[in-house]
């Protein structure tokens, strides 16, 4: 071996040993020294909304601002809306399909779906009359889920006035 060789060889091996310390460093899989390493703090817990949060977060809101989209008959909106309403019963659905003894992603399909369909259906034709009514029918899917989990004490209504000051629903001119 050439003197070159050599040291080409050697000049390889020092980039090796620099990479493989360079992703040992940059690993965090690698297991602590059992003497050296201080104890690692203790893994945040993840955040589980419960059911309860869930509706006051995410579901309460979008059925008022549905409403309020309705009454103003601001269709455009109404629609998103509608479409955000849905997200947030898949999103209850998902972190809680069972609540005690209730099958929450049955009960929410089977309840709301056809409300939220003859909303949409309404919301396209532009019919503010379908709207009231196929509202009032969603609004009443709330309130038997709320008594068939025994929470009959949470009564939903449609909005009267509006809790968000900052945001105009009414439709916008083009
Ligand atoms: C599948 C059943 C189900 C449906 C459908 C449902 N809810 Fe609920 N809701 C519950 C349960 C169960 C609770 C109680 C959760 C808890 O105690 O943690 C609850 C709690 C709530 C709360 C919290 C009450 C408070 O004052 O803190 C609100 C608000 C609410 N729901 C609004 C709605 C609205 C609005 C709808 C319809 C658009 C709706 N819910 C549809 C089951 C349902």
């Amino acid at each position: 071996m050439s003197l070159k060789a050599i040291s080409l060889a050697l000049l390889t091996g020092a980039i090796t040993v620099a990479t493989v310390g360079l992703v040992a460093a940059q690993s965090p899989a690698t297991p602590p020294a059992a003497t050296a390493a201080p104890a690692s703090p203790p893994a945040p817990s993840a955040f589980k909304p419960s059911l309860g949060d869930l509706m006051t977060m995410t579901i309460q809101p979008r059925h008022t601002k549905l409403g309020l989209a309705g009454q103003e008959k601001n269709w455009a909106y109404a629609a998103y809306a509608l479409h955000e309403l849905e997200e947030s019963f898949e999103g209850a659905a998902e972190v809680w399909p069972v609540y005690g003894k209730t099958n929450v992603g049955e009960l929410m399909e089977a309840t709301t779906k056809e409300p939220m369909e003859a909303l949409a259906a309404a919301i396209k034709s532009g019919n503010a009359p379908k709207f009231t009514e196929a509202y009032a029918r969603l609004t009443a899917t709330c309130n038997a889920c709320h008594q068939a989990t025994e929470r009959g004490f949470i009564v939903i209504q449609a909005p009267r006035g509006t809790p968000f000051p900052d945001q105009d629903f009414r439709p916008q001119k083009p």
